[in-house]
């Protein structure tokens, strides 16, 4: 791959967008890379959990590349937004845990891919914003609908009527940050999330996942779906064995079985 970077170590797949002299901003070549590292990644057994994250300290992505929007038809406007959609969609349909490991500016599509993430780790000085009003556009990568879900319809029109960038400290206190923390620690932070749910039995991680993804999609009843979860948690092995591990004081293996 040109512009991405893999790197599997210990159970955890490292994706890294690596642009650094665009901000890692995503073209069109970026956006297949990550559908096929994310295709690959979905199907491989070995890891466990995924962080992604954007070259150097400057920027995590800094949006869908500018200089491609001019390339866009004026009706070809739709196919271009789902394309992303696509792409991101399968980000937050990952089966195991995606972290995004914030190190700088998250802006547009950049914020976007953050927010597909399942959860966003900030360094101190990132920031993130939706400014695609500046360019005269909407956020076209799922932006209006997740933001929306996450800090709720006041305060995302807000930052995307305005176009105003985010600090760390406000994104956590929205809850878009699941922490902020010095730049030294963040994919440290990040790992020592993964290294728990290591030690967790994967289906119940999938099943978690899936469940909490149903509340993001509605045409699914969400309850429905956590029951047909729970439902494929009880036929595992692994949930007899969580079970009888705790009635029985010892600490469970699990096989994934
Ligand atoms: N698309 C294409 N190129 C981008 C880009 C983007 N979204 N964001 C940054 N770049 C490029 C710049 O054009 C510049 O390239 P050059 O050196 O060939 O001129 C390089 O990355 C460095 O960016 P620069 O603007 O010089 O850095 P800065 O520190 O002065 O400003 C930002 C940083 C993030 C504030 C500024 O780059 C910016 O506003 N980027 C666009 C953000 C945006 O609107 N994103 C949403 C798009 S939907």
């Amino acid at each position: 791959m040109k512009n991405l970077l893999l790197e599997i170590r210990a159970s955890i797949a490292y994706v890294t967008v690596n642009r650094p002299d665009k901000l890692n901003a995503l073209n069109f070549e970026i956006l297949d890379e990550l559908d096929r590292v994310f295709t690959d990644l979905t199907t491989n057994s070995e890891v466990r959990g995924i962080i992604l994250t954007g070259m150097g300290d400057k920027a995590f992505v800094a949006g869908a590349d500018i200089n491609q929007f001019l390339t866009i038809p004026a009706d070809e406007g739709k196919p271009f937004s789902e394309n992303g959609q696509r792409v991101f969609q399968l980000i937050e349909m990952c089966p195991k845990p995606v972290i995004a490991a914030i190190n700088g500016y998250a802006l547009g599509g950049g914020c976007e891919l953050a927010l597909a993430c399942h959860m966003r780790v900030l360094s101190e000085h990132a920031q993130l914003g939706q400014p695609e009003v500046n360019l005269g556009i909407v956020p076209g990568y799922g932006g209006t609908q997740r933001l929306t879900h996450l800090v709720g319809r006041g305060k995302a029109l807000e930052w995307m009527v305005t176009a105003d960038m985010i600090s760390a400290q406000e994104a956590l206190k929205w809850g878009l940050a699941n922490h902020v923390v010095p730049h030294s620690e963040l994919i440290a932070t990040c790992e020592k999330i993964l290294n728990k749910v290591k030690q967790k039995p994967p289906i119940a991680v999938t099943e978690v996942i899936n469940a909490t993804a149903a509340y993001f999609d509605n045409t699914i009843n969400g309850y429905d779906a956590e029951a047909t979860a729970f439902a494929r948690c009880t036929a595992t092995k692994d949930f007899r064995e969580g079970a009888t591990a705790f009635i029985e004081k010892r600490k469970p293996i699990f096989k994934g079985e």
